[in-house]
């Protein structure tokens, strides 16, 4: 019979790398609690024209890439292609938007129909932090920093950071018109893309990767010497922020985003460890998304991380090369032994040890040779003596030196003590 597939660009995640995840996961969580985050879990279904209204109906992801259908009953419903629209929904339908703050993370599946490649899926996982109802630049640098603890504690260090400001309506407004009327004169010169772009969204042209295009805005207006008043002096002061805590960043000033909800300072983090998808994690301040969603207006900015790409950084990253070994297998020996074994594993977790029984039973030199296979550092056999005596006998995979016979009162002391000598 024909075997059936996952879906293109749709991943299994399999149990050899599911640790790795666990681990990054893990630190995601610890490092937003730090600061204050508080999760926030939507549907993964959200109706269409949320995503149409926040991140504009002339951007890549509501033009060509959303997973869109009609349900039943008629209603136009859509895979959540990010979360950020989600967030503010959520917030203005509960009512805990308006004067009041909130730091919110969340932490799931995004759907966006591109054309699949390494470290672009068509569904990925987002990581993202909103923090709602502060005008910044303290949280906008506080976002950042939330950012650069996270990679540090993954021992990241090939993370660029890159910022720019969109400045307000009126600047942003002012370098549209001079944007357009510079490319204007070369409409023929553009890609098919921009030339798209040039009437409806010009500052997405600056992100063009079209080499004829590029050149041409070399010469182009720059966006920053538009930026004035207040929105310059908060950049000012986001970068002077910034550098105070030795947070290394460059400015771009062609930075632009693919969601049209963003007004002031936007970033995103890239590597070239990657590829072509070289973004990590980006976000910016959107403070007119609540208003355009229908609530009272409410200052936001966050950032989103995609994990698949983060854990590709770590597990490339020589700095964070972890251990995905148990600290101990637990061999069985014998028919009277598995009670007395399975209880005895369960006093080395309770230690917080990392421990493998050896389920199904085998050869004893099948069961060591698994052990071995495993990467534990300490093997603990376990036969119908030790069970009728209360002892185990422990034994290191990874050092010279004899088998030890050790009390099961002592047993969770004795090993702890042992890893801690063989690590050093
Ligand atoms: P975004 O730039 O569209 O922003 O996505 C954020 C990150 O998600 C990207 O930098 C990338 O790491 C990851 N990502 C995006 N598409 C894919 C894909 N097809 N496959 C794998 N990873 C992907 C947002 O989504 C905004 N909601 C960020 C934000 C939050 N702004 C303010 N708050």
């Amino acid at each position: 019979m024909e075997k059936i597939k996952s879906v293109r660009g749709m991943n299994d995640l399999l149990p050899g790398r599911s640790d790795v995840w666990y681990r990054v996961e893990r630190m995601i969580r610890e490092v937003v609690n730090s600061y204050g985050y508080r999760e926030i879990r939507t549907p993964l279904l959200e109706r269409t024209e949320l995503f149409k209204r926040s991140i504009g109906e002339q951007t890549d992801i509501v033009e060509k890439e959303m997973y869109t259908f009609d349900d039943i009953s008629g209603d136009s419903l859509t895979l959540r292609p990010e979360a950020t629209a989600a967030c503010v929904r959520a917030g203005i339908e509960h009512g805990f938007l308006h004067n009041q703050q909130h730091r919110l993370w969340y932490l799931g599946p995004m759907f966006r129909r591109e054309r699949p490649q390494k470290g672009r899926y068509r569904q990925f996982q987002q990581f993202g932090i909103e923090a709602l109802g502060w005008p910044g630049p303290d949280i906008d640098a506080e976002i950042m920093m939330v950012g650069t603890r996270l990679w540090r504690r993954l021992g990241l260090s090939q993370l660029t950071l890159e910022i720019n400001t969109l400045g307000d309506p009126q600047s942003r407004g002012s370098y549209r018109e001079a944007l357009q009327a510079y490319l204007g004169r070369y409409r023929e010169d553009l890609d098919p893309d921009s030339q798209r772009r040039l009437d409806r969204n010009p500052l997405r042209i600056l992100d063009s990767k079209a080499p004829q295009t590029q050149q041409l805005l070399e010469e182009a207006p720059d966006l920053l010497s538009f930026i004035d008043g207040k929105s310059k002096d908060d950049f000012s002061l986001l970068q002077a922020i910034l550098s105070e805590n030795g947070i290394k960043f460059k400015v771009n000033s062609k930075l632009v985003r693919g969601l049209d909800y963003y007004t002031g300072p936007v970033f995103e983090w890239t590597t070239d460890l990657l590829g072509a998808q070289s973004a990590v994690c980006a976000g910016g301040r959107y403070d007119g998304l609540v208003s355009q969603l229908g609530g009272q207006p409410v200052p936001a900015a966050g950032f989103a991380c995609g994990v698949e790409r983060l854990v590709e950084v770590y597990e490339t990253s020589a700095e964070s090369v972890g251990s995905e070994q148990p600290d101990v297998w637990v061999c069985v020996i014998g028919d009277h032994s598995m009670s007395y074994a399975l209880k005895n594993a369960e006093k080395l977790r309770d230690a917080g040890i990392e421990t493998i029984i050896n389920c199904g039973g085998g050869a004893v030199k099948r069961q060591l040779r698994r052990a071995d296979q495993s990467g534990a550092q300490l093997v603990v056999v376990i036969g119908d003596d030790e069970s009728m005596n209360g002892y185990v006998t422990v034994k290191s995979l990874r050092e010279d030196g004899g088998q030890t016979q050790v009390n099961e009162s002592n047993l969770a002391d004795y090993v702890c003590a042992r890893l801690r000598e063989e690590q050093k």
